[in-house]
């Protein structure tokens, strides 16, 4: 059975591996096009504070490529705001960031921070542009999401990946359940991969999922077979 889940590649990891050497290859544009060619229904960035993988012109340059929905992940600060509101991506999300973790580890707080985030809510609005906090599936979350104003999240799936435990999935499904009846867009993602997925189709009401580490890293396995027989053949 096929579901109407959205799948958003996240790339973030395609600019990684070309920063290591500075570089234009791998080119994310090229990973755009071929995810979008493959099936994905958007591409997914992370413009990070210390640009470690993601550069602004990444995100210029993928406005007019890509076909599906873009997502720019970003911090609710004011010089990402002013570089969205340049781009126009379809989605903003909203994650909390700091500069040394690896990944992003967990969902706003948004209950310690409703006030600044409201006030970054109504701008990116205000401005006709479409925003989503990335939280975890936590319902007195929610319900302050709600009151600042938002009309999108996206539940951090991470505990689950990390502890793949049903009480988890249940917390997800409730979250979901719960921000849907307050008129919300529901989306997740965070860890998930080819084996963790399937309990996380079953949480109503998902509209898109984010998902990028695993599918890059299972990319190299996929086509390193190819990309040494095509050297191979030329020695
Ligand atoms: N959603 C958000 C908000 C993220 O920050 C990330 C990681 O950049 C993802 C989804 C994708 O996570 P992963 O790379 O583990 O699939």
């Amino acid at each position: 059975m096929t579901s109407n889940i959205l799948l958003c590649l996240n790339i973030d990891h395609i600019a990684t591996l070309r920063q290591v050497r500075g570089g234009r290859e791998p080119s994310i544009l090229e990973a755009a096009q071929i995810a979008e060619e493959a099936g994905a229904d958007g591409i997914t960035v992370h413009l990070r504070e210390d640009r470690r993988h993601i550069q602004d012109s990444d995100v210029e340059q993928l406005k007019p490529i890509v076909k599906g929905r873009l997502t720019l992940e970003m911090a609710a600060t004011a010089e990402m705001f002013e570089i969205a509101q340049k781009i126009k991506p379809n989605l903003l999300t909203i994650v909390p960031e700091k500069r040394s973790e690896l990944t992003t580890e967990g969902g706003l707080n948004v209950i310690n921070n409703a006030e600044y985030l409201k006030d970054f809510l109504k701008k990116i609005h205000e401005n006709g542009l479409e925003a989503s906090l990335f939280i975890e599936p936590d319902l007195k979350t929610i319900e302050i999401a709600h009151q600042i104003g938002a009309k999108r999240i996206e539940l951090h799936t991470g505990q689950y990946a990390n502890t793949l435990a049903k009480t988890e999935i249940n917390k997800l499904s409730k979250a979901a359940e719960f921000a849907h009846s307050l008129g919300f867009v529901v989306n997740a993602g965070h860890g998930l991969n080819i084996n963790n997925l399937k309990p996380i189709l079953q949480i109503p009401h998902l509209r898109e999922l984010h998902i990028g580490h695993s599918i890059i890293a299972r990319a190299v396995f996929i086509g390193l077979k190819q990309a040494i027989s095509e050297l191979k053949a030329l020695i």
